[in-house]
């Protein structure tokens, strides 16, 4: 199996955050007053739905990671203000998220047509339908900031190549600010984040059949300056043996620390860079009072 060399190499999949739990802890941390970035998102949305929706003029749209659609059901709104009908597809890896989407969507209207499709945005984009209709592809959180630099330009490039040319994308990126209010974001004292980096360790037990035991590692963050990066890991509290079902086992040393995320902060010209490498023009560009977040709305090139 290919875990083994993850772990071996300290680094846990990022998308094993997001079970059922994972899900729900996610939208705690949402609601946390550490977590600045979902509520500076959701204003710049509310602010700009107008202006966005005039300007992408979207008969369908298409969202990569959706989470619950909290922010999303405020587009959605204003787009019903002109449209007859709308379709919405919420793509996730997640069962959870596409259900709380679903949930938080299906009272809206009865214009609004709802799919949920239940997929990996970075293996499964290329068997998407990519319709007939105005398409706005949606990628909100700053879910782009959990990929390294290479990453990042492989799925957005993908992204343009599936776009048609009267689509739009429009992506939510968290700014680089001061370095404690970022950090804070991913240490909540309610221990939101700590649960949700700790569940990691349940969902891949049950996948693979391990005995990593939670209360053996403790949350750590810390921003790595040189890459303007969180980087969120297990600690370990003790030396210990992970006992594969093969027989293999692996030796995890006192304060060893397993990578389980990272989360990116750009600047204006970090992610400008991202987005001509990935073949994409930047129609607009929003962002609140602080700077502290920003939406871009994208063509492909
Ligand atoms: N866009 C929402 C949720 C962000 S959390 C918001 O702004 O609040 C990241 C979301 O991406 C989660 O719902 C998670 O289930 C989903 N996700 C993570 N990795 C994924 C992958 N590889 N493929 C598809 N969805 C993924
Ligand atoms: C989904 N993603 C953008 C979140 C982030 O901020 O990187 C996930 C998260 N990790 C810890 N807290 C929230």
């Amino acid at each position: 199996e290919k875990l083994h060399i993850s772990i071996k190499n300290k680094i846990l999949p990022t998308k094993y955050l997001y079970d059922d739990k994972g899900s729900k802890l996610f939208e705690d941390i949402c609601n946390t007053e550490e977590y600045y970035l979902t509520r500076t998102e959701k204003s710049i949305v509310q602010k700009y739905a107008k202006d966005i929706m005039a300007a992408s003029s979207a008969e369908e749209f298409f969202e990569l990671g959706s989470g619950s659609s909290k922010k999303t059901k405020i587009l959605i709104l204003e787009a019903l203000k002109y449209r007859k009908k709308l379709t919405y597809t919420s793509f996730d890896i997640s069962k959870k998220a596409l259900e709380m989407s679903k949930k938080e969507l299906k009272t809206i209207s009865k214009n609004l047509s709802i799919q949920l499709v239940k997929g990996d945005f970075i293996n499964d984009l290329k068997n998407i339908d990519v319709g007939k209709d105005r398409r706005l592809y949606l990628f909100l959180g700053s879910t782009l900031g959990n990929f390294n630099n290479q990453m990042a330009i492989s799925f957005l490039y993908n992204l343009s190549k599936i776009m048609k040319k009267k689509d739009f994308l429009l992506i939510g990126i968290d700014k680089i600010k001061d370095h404690d209010v970022i950090k804070s974001a991913y240490n909540d004292k309610a221990g939101y984040t700590e649960k949700f980096n700790k569940n990691i360790l349940d969902v891949i037990n049950n996948k693979y059949n391990l005995d990593f035991e939670k209360n053996n590692f403790t949350h750590s963050i810390t921003f790595n300056k040189s890459n303007n990066q969180i980087e969120m890991y297990l600690k370990s509290k003790t030396k210990q043996v992970i006992n594969f079902p093969n027989k293999e086992k692996i030796l995890i040393e006192q304060g060893d620390k397993l990578l389980t995320e990272i989360s990116r902060k750009f600047n204006d010209k970090t992610i400008k860079k991202i987005f001509s490498n990935s073949s994409l023009k930047i129609r607009k560009t929003y962002f609140d009072d602080n700077k502290y977040f920003s939406l871009y709305l994208l063509n492909s090139k």
